[in-house]
């Protein structure tokens, strides 16, 4: 049993959650914890068991090198098995487990009115047709498929029918702007674009072809466009889906449902080996170019499977709900992958929390009495500004466990969290991981685990986290460095797409022998470990990541502007948002037509997630003498903070004052 540091308060599993679970207790984890780094090859084949492979492993369940002293870094399970994805989270239920008939998703659109339920069956027979569809296109084992589509069942069912095929899916968060879409196509090189009408204010309705237009005006390839009329769309009378704000080039685009009708619901999986390529999915680079990271078929699936088993103690009458969007890494792992190889229920939402009404999260979890619910500390913190009213109207007593994902959350929302959300009642599991780690890396379990607000708690099954100083020395005990991994578990990325030298440089570079996460990290002295953030150019905004490269990149591309620097500030409900500094051409004007230009410029590039907080004249940057940003300086001057310590290697210490008194302006 974990004995707590002194006065902290630690909340303990409850016990009729331990009766039934998965991992009942700390001692189990610790056991089972100890095989799986001890012989990971016994522990990984039992997870692997359960799956259907159409040829067996004939190397070991993991092989690697993290050492680039020593060659090429690699990570490889289950060399020369194959199997099938989409087989093994559909074919198999409906085949082998009887399953056919058990709900796969309810879908519940933006607009309460708009819902449905997806059997597993029916899940099957839709991918198998669009598999159908996209073989028809032409589309082959290994061809990259790009997917921009809101959260809609045919979004599952394409990246499903992708998988089935061995297609690579590319999906690309629709928040993104069309811009984004484009750089992220082309880097894939693929063809085929899946994409959808689009949900704009106030029940207009813009077709994405801006996107399509965007993508033949910079030549990117894409041949084909399977475009799906929303189901809004569908049931609106007076809402011409023709009204396109681009023309319809019928030599490149298709509407999904004329293709889908006559399509046959039978089709064969590609039987794929272990290592092929799953997904492309890309992700914030400091360099401000995203990094196409890439998950293999064979172990995405053993590591996803495993860890929503046990991070959410699955059973198969619960019904889960993760609020993430499949444009990010947390939708494919724990809306897609993770719970349909469990053969689990889940609520797919389109929606925002706070639409119709703020009590939209509380509704959905009471209509379709959720038991697990996952959702981002950001969300959280918006819907504590509600108050306990709207929660209130809703019988919650369906819920058991509760998740966070994305950033670090602060000990007062996870209170909240789990007093008034969960009743007390319900573990909440503060899973840290990223979009390279593939799964949860360090997690509590919920029957096993006690809980410290604001703490991952543990590494996940066959992951050993150790913490590095500067030197790369490792620091024992009590401490706090850099968070890196020392082995590689079988869900973690492969390799950048088309780019193995910028993912070794990245992430084994700096240590060798370990993967570099990016973040800092603490272990207090029961051992729990507690994420401080990113120690590199990264931002989380809301739970998503970016880097301040591409944030500066999109504000010089104004006219006005000569360069610019951002970094964070804290946000109350955000966690972090963006304080842009930026310096004017000569003669250049500041003023607040200029901050709306900027605003809309980082909106158009990048989307709207991205879209600046606060934007400062600076008619200088605090910069050494060798000409680099004192970005250290500039996040104080952000944040107000007068006490900026040695100053000694600023070329011109008057800028700062400079910046001080000119901060009112933006703030
Ligand atoms: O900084 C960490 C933060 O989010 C980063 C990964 O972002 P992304 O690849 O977009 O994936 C997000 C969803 C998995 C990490 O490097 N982060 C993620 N989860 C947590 C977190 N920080 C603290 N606590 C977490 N639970």
């Amino acid at each position: 049993m974990v004995v707590p540091e002194s006065q902290e308060k630690m909340y303990y599993p409850p016990v009729e959650l331990q009766r039934n679970a998965h991992v009942p207790d700390f001692n189990s984890y610790l056991v089972m914890y100890k095989k799986s780094l001890e012989n990971p090859e016994a522990f990984w084949r039992e997870v692997a068991d359960e799956f259907f492979w159409k040829k067996p492993a004939t190397g070991p369940m993991l092989q690697h090198n993290f050492d680039m002293t020593k060659g090429n870094i690699f990570v490889n399970c289950m060399e020369g098995a194959k199997t099938n994805m989409c087989y093994n989270v559909l074919d198999r239920h409906v085949k082998e487990g009887k399953l056919g008939e058990k709900v796969a998703y309810y879908w519940e659109g933006n607009s309460p009115d708009h819902h449905m339920t997806i059997t597993y069956r029916q899940l099957l027979s839709h991918v198998c047709r669009c598999a159908n569809v996209l073989k028809q296109m032409g589309v082959k084992r290994g061809d990259r498929v790009s997917i921009y589509l809101p959260m809609i069942p045919e979004l599952i069912v394409t990246m499903l029918a992708c998988a089935r095929i061995g297609a690579v899916h590319s999906i690309v968060f629709a928040g993104f702007s069309s811009e984004s879409l484009c750089e992220r196509i082309m880097d894939a090189q693929s063809s085929v674009l899946v994409t959808a009408g689009k949900l704009l204010q106030h029940q207009t309705y813009a077709i994405c072809l801006d996107v399509t237009c965007c993508c033949t005006r910079r030549s990117s390839g894409v041949t084909t466009c399977l475009v799906i009329k929303h189901q809004a769309q569908r049931t609106r009378t007076g809402t011409s889906c023709n009204k396109l704000q681009t023309p319809w080039e019928s030599e490149r685009d298709v509407w999904w449902d004329e293709v889908m009708r006559d399509s046959p619901d039978e089709c064969e999986p590609e039987w794929m080996d272990a290592e092929d390529p799953l997904f492309i999915l890309y992700t914030s680079g400091s360099t401000g170019k995203p990094k196409g990271v890439v998950h293999t078929v064979a172990g995405y699936l053993l590591y996803t499977s495993l860890t929503f088993r046990y991070v959410f103690d699955h059973h198969p009458d619960d019904v889960y709900w993760c609020t993430a969007d499949i444009g990010w890494i947390t939708g494919h792992s724990y809306i897609t992958y993770g719970p349909l190889a469990n053969g689990a229920t889940s609520v797919l939402f389109e929606g925002l929390p706070v639409h119709p009404h703020v009590g939209r999260f509380w509704e959905i979890i009471e209509k379709y009495k959720v038991t697990k619910f996952y959702t981002a500390p950001t969300a959280i913190r918006l819907l504590m500004k509600y108050g306990q009213e709207p929660l209130r109207k809703y019988d919650l007593s369906s819920l058991r466990i509760l998740g966070t994902v994305g950033e670090p959350i602060n000990p007062e929302a996870w209170r909240w969290y789990h007093e008034v959300v969960g009743q007390g009642r319900c573990p909440v599991v503060d899973t840290f991981w990223q979009t390279e780690t593939g799964g949860h890396v360090l997690t509590p379990l919920p029957a096993a685990t006690p809980l410290k607000p604001g703490s991952a708690t543990f590494p996940f099954f066959g992951v050993e986290p150790a913490i590095l100083n500067e030197h790369g020395e490792e620091l024992e005990g009590v401490t706090e460095g850099y968070l890196v991994f020392r082995k590689p578990w079988p869900g973690i990325m492969r390799t950048i797409y088309k780019n193995q030298e910028l993912f070794e440089n990245t992430y084994f570079r700096k240590f060798p022998g370990f993967y570099v996460t990016g973040d800092g990290c603490r272990r207090d002295k029961d051992g729990y470990y507690w994420i401080t953030g990113r120690i590199d150019d990264m931002l989380n905004v809301s739970g998503h990541l970016m880097s301040t490269a591409e944030v500066e990149a999109a504000l010089m591309l104004h006219q006005s502007v000569s360069e610019a620097a951002v970094v964070s500030r804290p946000h109350k409900v955000k966690g972090e948002c963006l304080y842009c500094f930026v310096t004017l051409k000569d003669s250049k004007e500041f003023n607040c037509k200029l901050v709306e230009d900027l605003k809309r410029l980082v909106r158009e590039k990048i989307g709207p997630i991205a879209t600046p907080d606060f934007i400062q004249n600076a008619p200088a940057l605090p910069k050494t003498r060798s000409g680099k940003i004192m970005r250290r300086i500039l996040r104080q001057i952000a944040r107000n903070e007068k006490d900026l310590g040695d100053l000694s290697t600023l070329a011109d210490p008057k800028v700062v004052e400079v910046l001080f008194n000119q901060r009112s302006e933006a703030a």
